[in-house]
């Protein structure tokens, strides 16, 4: 998100604008926590993880009263455009208030879940499919030594895609995603299946919001009819979203960020902008919050032949 927000403020510069950075998002924007950004402050930050800005969940903004303090800071301040940064949540509002408030609006998709539509990748998402895939690299050496059966939980409330894409890129045996039924049967032949082949050790990519539950659940019901492996659970957590972001993300928070700028100075509001292929593009905010985002049916088939 830093390279974001310094891509927005080196490019408003450039233009002549004026750029001030709301702290901890809509709630930092009801009590007026405003700071002025020039070249200078956004130095030294596209290396860095979390925001600078800082990031909040806001339930006042969710009344009429908290958002019209909102646009009353606004006002107070001279500012006539928000670029936005976040997921459903943050399009969401930012959608609502400028239908309120006419103040326009372009999103762009911040979020490792990689669960929006309207682009093929949000940012922060190859960051933490790298720090999983490396994690797991790490857990599979004891997996390996020992002939341990590792069920290692990723983030992905409603979404499979770190599950799904780390999985492939850490060779792993089987993944569990929100958007497939996970049937236990299957798991435990395949499980069968490895064990007829001496294959001792086995790693299950579990996706946080998956229907059997989250890892520490589904190794209980795998347990429960194959105990031929010892079994250990993993849950990588809030690992998944700090650290350096990747090259990747990095380049794509820039042109994103840039993006965004050019938008609203052509008059646009009220879109998420995102990148399809190598390009950039504009998708309406309520596609994007509406629209569910599948997953990529090619890696899923790429899984069978792989695992
Ligand atoms: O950003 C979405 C997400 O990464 C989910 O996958 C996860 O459930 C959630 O954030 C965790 O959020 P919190 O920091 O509030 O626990």
């Amino acid at each position: 998100m830093n390279a974001c927000i310094r891509a927005v403020v080196r490019k408003s510069l450039q233009q002549g604008l004026k750029v001030v950075g709301i702290r901890r998002g809509f709630e930092g924007m009801i009590e007026g926590d405003f700071l002025s950004l020039d070249s200078d402050s956004v130095s030294n930050i596209i290396q860095r993880g979390g925001t600078t800005l800082k990031s909040a969940r806001s339930i006042e903004f969710m009344t009429i009263e908290g958002r019209k303090k909102a646009f009353d800071h606004l006002k107070a301040h001279n500012i006539d455009a928000l670029i936005a940064i976040g997921g459903d949540g943050t399009f969401t509002g930012a959608r609502i208030f400028e239908q309120e408030f006419g103040i326009p609006v372009i999103g762009v998709p911040g979020t490792i879940d990689n669960d929006l539509f309207g682009t093929d990748a949000t940012i922060g998402y190859d960051t933490a499919l790298n720090t999983v895939v490396s994690a797991v690299d790490k857990i599979r050496d004891t997996a390996e030594s020992h002939n341990r059966l590792f069920f290692i939980e990723v983030m992905g409330r409603d979404a499979g895609f770190i599950a799904l894409r780390s999985g492939i890129a850490s060779g792993a045996e089987s993944v569990l995603v929100p958007e497939m039924i996970t049937h236990i049967e299957d798991l435990v032949k395949m499980l069968e299946t490895r064990q007829l082949r001496k294959q001792n050790s086995a790693i299950i990519m579990v996706a946080e919001g998956d229907d059997a539950g989250g890892a520490f659940q589904v190794a209980e019901k795998v347990k429960a009819r194959f105990d031929y492996y010892e079994t250990r659970v993993t849950v990588l957590g809030h690992l998944q979203r700090g650290g350096n972001p990747s090259a990747y993300d990095r380049v794509l928070a820039s042109q994103l960020g840039v993006a965004s700028v050019d938008a609203l100075l052509s008059g646009q509001s009220m879109l998420m902008v995102g990148m399809q292929g190598r390009d950039i593009a504009f998708t309406p905010f309520e596609q994007a919050i509406k629209h569910h985002k599948e997953l990529n049916k090619g890696l899923l088939s790429l899984l069978e032949v792989l695992a």
